[in-house]
């Protein structure tokens, strides 16, 4: 089979391909390397990282619906220490992008975790998740006010020389403003979506289904606003964008590029067909190869 050149550039990254597994849903890598060769993949998010360990909330924890999951895993994480020492050896080894997701409860936390990683080695790049709630300002989260995520960029931003990438909520009015804010903060790059605020009740028990009554619904459910939320934001900002939610197989992948997500994020999917990455790499090849485009480049944001 040809090879198309599937190259994307996110902030100074160059990835081979611009398929990325998602934070939290690939675990740290390593359950998932005997379904396949995880250096074919453009880059591999770690799990959600946090100055302290987190515990998480209580159980049960994940339910799943028609079209996707709720989760409230609620950021579990070993912590800043505990990840370097025990984590970061194994994606050493790896000849693929490593990207670390993290986030704080005070601004403060989040530039002191960029300070912190911006000197280790072995790190591609920073993915920012802005949705916790800054417990300063009385739990709202950062995620949702522009305002406060413009601020917020703005001093990870002077704290960090690594490619910056804000996660963005879904659980907004508008969400290429908050995409703006993020550009105008400083930011190399945006991915969306993270989950969407949901719950699910038990008519039997009376009681809800998650031990933290509510979570984030992910997986197929989710697409077609995810979709939405991509294709408004390209028409807002300059910065490459990374396209997540419900992406479960190439079609799904390719209708995220097409709307202007220079790269894309398998997340749920993993927890179904834990090689859907890979199916999804060779699947982007194989359809540009049908449609004699050359690279992927050509290709990104060529809807309408
Ligand atoms: C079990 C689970 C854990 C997650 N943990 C994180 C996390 O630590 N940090 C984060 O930014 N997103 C986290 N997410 C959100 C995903 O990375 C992704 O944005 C979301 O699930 C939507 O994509 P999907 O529909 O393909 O799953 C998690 C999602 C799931 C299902």
């Amino acid at each position: 089979m040809q090879n198309c050149d599937l190259t994307v550039k996110i902030g100074k990254m160059i990835f081979k391909n611009p398929v990325i597994v998602s934070s939290g849903t690939f675990g740290f890598g390593e359950e998932f390397e005997d379904f396949f060769d995880l250096n074919q993949l453009g880059a591999i998010i770690s799990k959600g990282i946090s100055l302290s360990p987190m515990k998480g909330n209580p159980p049960p924890r994940i339910f799943e619906t028609e079209g996707g999951i709720i989760n409230s895993i609620g950021l579990q994480n070993p912590g800043f220490q505990e990840f370097i020492k025990n984590k970061l050896p194994y994606y050493k080894n790896l000849k693929t992008h490593l990207i670390i997701n993290f986030f704080g409860n005070t601004q403060k936390e989040y530039i002191e975790l960029a300070r912190r990683f911006d000197s280790v080695s072995g790190i591609s790049g920073l993915e920012m998740n802005i949705s916790c709630p800054n417990i300063k300002k009385g739990g709202i989260v950062f995620g949702t006010d522009p305002q406060m995520a413009y601020r917020l960029v703005r001093e990870v931003r002077k704290a960090t020389k690594l490619t910056l990438i804000v996660k963005l909520s879904p659980n907004v009015t508008d969400i290429a403003l908050m995409a703006k804010s993020a550009e105008d903060g400083g930011a190399d790059a945006v991915s969306l979506v993270n989950t969407f605020r949901a719950m699910a009740v038990n008519i039997h028990t009376r009681k809800p289904e998650l031990g933290n009554i509510i979570g984030g619904l992910s997986g197929p459910a989710i697409k077609p606003i995810a979709l939405r939320m991509v294709w408004e934001v390209s028409q807002a900002v300059k910065i490459p964008i990374i396209g997540i939610g419900g992406i479960m197989n190439v079609e799904d992948a390719i209708e995220f590029i097409l709307v202007g997500a220079s790269a894309i994020q398998i997340g749920t999917a993993n927890l179904v067909n834990p090689r859907t990455g890979i199916e999804v790499i060779q699947g982007i090849n194989k359809y540009l190869v049908r449609n004699k485009i050359d690279s992927i480049q050509k290709f990104i944001g060529t809807f309408g």
